[in-house]
């Protein structure tokens, strides 16, 4: 029988455990504040925003949101991201992206106070995870790291193999898969477009971690029996039915599912433990600016 992780239910265990420790934060007059920002006309960006936001308000986090036109000028945002940074209430900052191509990502990502960088992608921050010295992990990575663990599947010794290199999940994944730590000591590979015979990695390996963004990439024939699979994919797709679409992931489920060990489902899988980790680096960001020590799940 394959193990079919729910992440919803994952979800609800940390965000439980959350609540505590924001109730540990409370009990000296703090309470945890989450700026999301939005510079985007796109519908998906736009719902990922207003989830995060119920999510803050549901958990006992102060969440606001600030939106900017997407044709404004680059500068308004930076000047925003100043306002935020000087802001004693606003622990953490989360910059949606992507943001219009005439804003650079990068200044973006080095523009936040990298003590209010929820998300993780501040240079200072990607350098102290690659050097094994984490301060806020990026919340998808964490979030599989942790439904692995809620499965009972070992990393350590294990042969993982990531399919895709983002900034935001296949670079900050690998690099915690190879951390010598809990949910680490993997032995790691990397793959992505330019990766000759794709297939021929994936069987190797113990753990596939997808997340290319391309819909049912990854399907049963390219998966040896008993491996782990975590699809990280949220890819929209034609479909006859009422919305005209469907959500699909970057795993053929179906044909996944008749190889795989444990495997995530799209949706119910990696997707509601990216906002529970962006709830848990808000509260980590509070307890570290205000010296109000929390224990976290
Ligand atoms: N867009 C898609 N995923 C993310 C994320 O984790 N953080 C931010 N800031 N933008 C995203």
């Amino acid at each position: 029988m394959t193990d079919e992780i729910d992440g919803n239910a994952v979800s609800a265990q940390i965000r439980s455990e959350l609540e505590a420790s924001i109730d540990q934060l409370g009990e000296s007059g703090v309470t945890p504040g989450l700026t999301t920002v939005l510079m985007s006309e796109d519908n998906a960006s736009q719902t990922y925003v207003s989830m995060k936001q119920r999510a803050c308000e549901n958990i006992g986090i102060d969440g606001q949101t600030q939106e900017l036109d997407a044709d404004q000028p680059a500068e308004d945002l930076f000047d925003l991201i100043d306002d935020l940074n000087a802001r004693s209430d606003v622990h953490g900052i989360l910059v949606q992206m992507p943001v219009p191509d005439h804003v650079d990502k990068r200044r973006v990502f080095r523009s936040v106070d990298s003590m209010k960088d929820v998300d993780g992608f501040h240079p200072e921050n990607v350098g102290r995870l690659v050097a094994g010295n984490a301060r806020y992990k990026p919340c998808t990575p964490h979030g599989v790291q942790k439904l692995l663990e809620s499965a009972g599947v070992k990393t350590e010794g294990k042969e993982a193999v990531v399919v895709g290199r983002s900034d935001i999940v296949g670079k900050p994944m690998a690099n915690l898969f190879i951390q010598k730590a809990p949910g680490g000591n993997a032995t790691t590979t990397l793959c992505h477009s330019r990766t000759t015979d794709l297939a021929a990695k994936t069987r190797q390996a113990d753990i596939v971690v997808a997340a290319a963004g391309l819909p049912e990439f990854i399907d049963g024939s390219m998966l040896s029996e008993g491996t782990t699979v975590i699809d990280v994919g949220i890819n929209h797709v034609d479909a006859d039915n009422d919305k005209g679409y469907k959500l699909v992931g970057d795993v053929d489920f179906a044909s996944a599912k008749q190889k795989a060990d444990v495997i995530t489902p799209v949706p119910g899988g990696v997707g509601p433990m990216t906002i529970t980790m962006l709830l848990y680096n808000t509260v980590k960001a509070a307890s570290l600016q205000t010296d109000v020590p929390v224990d976290l799940p």
